[in-house]
């Protein structure tokens, strides 16, 4: 056991002081840390910290019982994350711990690292854990414990195991502290680790302001604390080994953010000191050296906030510690914000000079705020305030912590859905999935049939071109049924109306059909790349020299002229890097052509499986991601009304000579979400295996079916596989449920493309994967929208470049150095989307 020796205060007040949680201890008293490896008779060393094994006789530590230990040995497998969890203690029948030690305030730390051991499948156990009466946790269930509300949930980067951590700051007043495990009936519980951490300093203040309200006198005696988020803003992870004696850990912020560029980090590490003395333990100073600002006011809208959005449990109360520290200014005035907890003013007016008593100086401000049980999500957001003075709108935060306050004795958060017994949850989930899977199936059927009767007609179409073309797996852009049906009576009026009319408005260039005739050698098939239900797409060279796709409607095609109109009006409005752009039409002598400039690289289906061109690399894919994400991103937000793509797929991803991607055939996208073709062909469009199961079941299109798409195709780029591929085992034909499965179990990197091993850095791909598991979500209103999505790749392409450059295997910020270099990526890279939305603003205004 390590001692930990701390300087002993006299008691200098009453008794009752030792029980208000005040960290005063009794004459030469020493608290001491308790570092406990659970089920073994050996000791560990981490981080320069002796974990003693639970089994080594110890005055201070008593079991109950000795439950069943478990230790690597007898195992096999590599599911094993660190020497710390080697070993176990599975309890089956309760087992307490007892620690004796001086009252005082303490944080504790449970570790759960889950693997496999006899019969005892840890995926099946659920139980509580009680410390001194106060319920720490009820029905745990470590694997359903996935979920981002854990901070210290960790991937063990690699081999799909995970640990958990639920860390709890409590008052101690007894000289005892009574850890017990209690399974559920017909369950197992178990740990693997324990610490016991004595706060030498009081952590928390006696009054505190309330949200929407004065300040409250705030008592912590008799309540526990659990911490839910703890965050070092606009900077590195913290690790526990550099944060003085409480090993904390402080999360990255940027996955928190709502808004992406919504503020820019910003360092300087230069005589940074305390405002209190009394608060060396509140937070180490290495939280104060960065932070984040909302330097973009220049650019962006002058009146936003920045905002992080945090999981909760509903109905508890919540301490918020905001840390603070002016880098910038050398004087008051200069940044005045407001403070917003759960959109309510937590604090008007606040300069952060003024209430740190200059620049430098470390400084943090605690709000207690109710979170009711409808709720379970805090918004913490820092705008201007345009009724303070300040001579700049700007704000900035260095740190934030969230804390849950015990409720009545209990601090677990007991799911909506339990019932009373232990498996209530689990069977009415298991419900829930039948009805779904229900639903499905049936509807599954009907796709099938359509499925094969699409493939048997396309396969006829595509035999002849097939053969004579290699290009890279280049596919047509598919026109809409819509758009290829058209409406008959358009057919007849369209034609001699629209000369003039077309030509009035600014849309692309008009080629004539002898133009169209020469650029592709008058039709040749041998240029042909590419056939869909519209017609032929072929390779031409138009008269200023430049490759172009030209796409030409099938003769008998139904089209409509006035749809050919609309479209290419529409089309020619989305101007966007990452958009294949449509060049011009002809439309003459009943031809109806689309020119769009040529994509040398073809699909990115073809660069991922099923030829053998050079895979890419993971930093190839992300860049590749990245650019489709900025592509659909346009689409849904950056004309006049949101655009949905609804086909969605790495054959409509397409790369240019340099391999930047672009979307293509947006062009059927219907505006805004109304459907005004009930046609059966029309009513779910999209591709099987990338289809929104929510789209296909209520027939409700939103550009959240867009990010479903987009989540497969995320798989599908870090798999390389099809998305739907019938010769492979059941479980695994539907590529979108076989990664979603292994993600939920952490392990997608069991399943990725081999050629990528080693190539990337494990916790890109861990966010990676959490990203694409978002926009899966069953339920659109729980997907992200493009834009988060696009800022949580950007955060995963800058992981990967850190460790690129550190190349030592070490995925996360440790050397400054390359801190500093991934912050100047950051600010290029900002200032690049920015250019980018104000660019393509531009052209916005220019052409409507
Ligand atoms: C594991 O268990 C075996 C016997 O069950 C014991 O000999 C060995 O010391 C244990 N190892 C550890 C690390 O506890
Ligand atoms: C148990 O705690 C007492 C003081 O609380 C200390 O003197 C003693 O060394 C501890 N024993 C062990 C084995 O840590
Ligand atoms: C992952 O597994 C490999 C062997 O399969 C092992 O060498 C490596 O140490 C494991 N990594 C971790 C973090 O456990
Ligand atoms: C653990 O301690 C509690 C409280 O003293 C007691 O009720 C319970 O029976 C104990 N459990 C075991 C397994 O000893
Ligand atoms: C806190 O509450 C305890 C009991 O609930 C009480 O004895 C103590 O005086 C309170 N302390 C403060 C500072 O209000
Ligand atoms: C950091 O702050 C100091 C003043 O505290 C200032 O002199 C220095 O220029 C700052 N460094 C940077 C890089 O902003
Ligand atoms: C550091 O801070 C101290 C006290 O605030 C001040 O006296 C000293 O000049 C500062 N040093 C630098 C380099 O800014
Ligand atoms: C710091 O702690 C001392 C007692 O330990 C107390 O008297 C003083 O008021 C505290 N200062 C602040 C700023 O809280
Ligand atoms: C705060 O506002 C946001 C967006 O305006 C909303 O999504 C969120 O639910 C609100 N939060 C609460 C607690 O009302
Ligand atoms: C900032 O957030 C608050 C609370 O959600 C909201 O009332 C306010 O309108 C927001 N300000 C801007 C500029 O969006
Ligand atoms: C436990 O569940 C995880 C993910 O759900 C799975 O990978 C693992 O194989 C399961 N373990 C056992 C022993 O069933």
């Amino acid at each position: 056991m390590v001692m930990e020796k701390r300087q002993g205060r006299e008691v200098l007040g009453l008794f009752f002081v030792l029980m208000i949680f005040s960290c005063i201890r009794i004459g030469e008293a020493q608290s001491k840390s308790f570092l406990i490896n659970c089920g073994t008779d050996s000791s560990v060393t981490v981080d320069g910290r002796k974990w003693v094994g639970d089994l080594v006789p110890n005055n201070n530590l008593t079991l109950s019982s000795t439950g069943v230990a478990v230790n690597t040995s007898t195992l096999s497998g590599d599911s094993i994350v660190g020497p710390l969890y080697k070993s176990a203690r599975i309890v089956t029948d309760g087992l307490n711990y007892t620690f004796k030690m001086v009252p005082g305030n303490y944080i504790v730390r449970l570790h759960f690292c889950p693997f496999p051991f006899e019969n005892y499948n840890i995926n099946e156990s659920s139980f509580s854990v009680v410390a001194n009466g106060l319920k720490l946790l009820s029905q745990l269930s470590v694997p359903g414990e996935i979920s981002h509300k854990n901070m210290y949930l960790q991937n063990s980067g690699g081999n799909g195991s995970f640990f958990l951590v639920k860390e709890y700051i409590l008052g101690i007043n007894l000289d005892e502290l009574l850890i017990e495990l209690i399974p559920n009936k017909g369950s197992f519980g178990f740990i693997n680790a324990i610490d016991i951490v004595p706060v030498a300093d009081k952590l928390f203040p006696d009054s505190i302001s309330k949200v929407g309200g004065n300040d409250v006198n705030f008592n912590l005696s008799g309540r526990g604390i659990e911490t839910m988020h703890r965050l070092n803003v606009g900077g590195p992870e913290i690790k526990p080994n550099q944060d003085s004696d409480l090993w904390r850990t402080w999360e990255v912020d940027s996955s928190y953010m709502i808004t992406a560029n919504a503020g820019s980090e910003i360092r300087n590490s230069s005589n940074i000191t305390y405002s209190s003395l009394n608060d060396s333990s509140v937070a180490p100073l290495f939280v104060y050296e960065t932070a984040r600002t909302m330097s973009n006011t220049e650019v962006l809208e002058k009146r936003f906030n920045m905002s992080w959005k945090f999981e909760v449990d509903p109905d508890f109360d919540y301490l918020v510690r905001l840390h603070f520290c002016e880098l910038v200014y050398d004087k008051a005035n200069q940044r005045i914000f407001r403070i917003y907890i759960n959109n309510r003013t937590a604090a008007n007016n606040f300069d952060i000079f003024v209430q740190a008593g200059g620049m430098n100086r470390a400084y943090h401000q605690d709000y207690f705020d109710a979170v009711s049980s409808k709720i379970d999500t805090l918004w913490i957001q820092l705008g201007p305030d345009t009724a303070a003075g300040a001579s700049g709108t700007d704000a900035l935060l260095n740190g934030l912590e969230i804390f849950k306050l015990s409720r009545n004795g209990n601090l677990a958060y007991v799911e909506r859905y339990d019932s009373a017994g232990s498996s209530g949850s689990r069977s009415k989930n298991w419900i829930l999935w039948v009805g779904i899977a229900a639903g499905i199936a049936s509807v599954a059927i009907l796709l099938v049939i359509f499925i094969l009767v699409f493939y048997i007609c396309k396969n006829r179409r595509e035999k002849s071109s097939d053969a004579k073309n290699n290009s890279p797996g280049w596919r047509p852009f598919f026109l809409p049924r819509a758009f290829v049906n058209g409406t008959n009576n358009a057919k007849g009026t369209g034609f001699q109306n629209t000369n003039g009319s077309l030509a009035s408005s600014r849309v692309g260039k008009r080629f004539t059909l002898a133009e169209i005739r020469a650029a592709t050698n008058n039709f040749d098939d041998s240029l042909v790349i590419g056939v869909g239900g519209f017609g032929k797409v072929y390779k031409g060279v138009i008269e200023d020299g430049s490759l172009a796709a030209i796409k030409r409607a099938n003769p008998q095609s139904e089209q409509g002229l006035a749809e050919f109109e609309t479209e290419i009006e529409m089309l020619s409005k989305l101007r966007h890097r990452h958009l294949v752009s449509l060049i011009g039409f002809c439309e003459e002598q009943n031809e109806m052509i689309l020119v769009y400039e040529y994509m040398a690289n073809g699909t990115l289906r073809s660069h991922l499986f099923g030829s053998n061109l050079l895979p890419l690399t993971w930093k190839q894919r992300l860049d590749v991601c990245i650019a489709a994400a900025r592509g659909l991103h346009y689409l849904h937000t950056g004309a006049e009304r949101g655009i949905i793509h609804r086909d969605v797929k790495t054959t409509n991803i397409l790369l240019d000579e340099n391999f930047v991607a672009k979307m293509s055939d947006f062009g059927l996208s219907k505006t805004g979400p109304a459907m005004d073709h009930t046609h059966v062909s029309t009513a779910v469009k999209g591709s099987f295996g990338y289809l929104d199961p929510e789209y296909f079941m209520r027939q409700q299109l939103t550009e959240k079916s867009d990010v479903y798409s987009f989540g497969v195709v995320l798989f599908e780029v870090v798999c390389a596989r099809a998305v739907i591929n019938p010769t492979l085992p059941k479980d695994e034909i539907n590529l979108a449920e076989w990664a979603m499965k292994r993600q939920r179990q952490r392990s997608l990197e069991t399943i990725i493309d081999p050629h990528l091993q080693g190539g990337y850095c494990p916790e890109s791909l861990e966010k990676y994967g959490e990203i694409a598991e978002k926009c899966l979500d069953d339920e659109g209103k729980n997907r992200p929208m493009m834009g988060e999505v696009l800022w949580h790749l950007e955060y995963v392409l800058q992981l990967h470049e850190a460790w690129m450059q550190n190349n030592n295997g070490q995925c996360s910020f440790s050397s400054s150095q390359a801190l500093g270099e991934v912050e100047a990526k950051d600010a290029k890279e900002v200032a690049t989307l920015d250019e980018e939305k104000n660019s393509s603003n531009l052209k916005m205004e220019v052409e409507e």
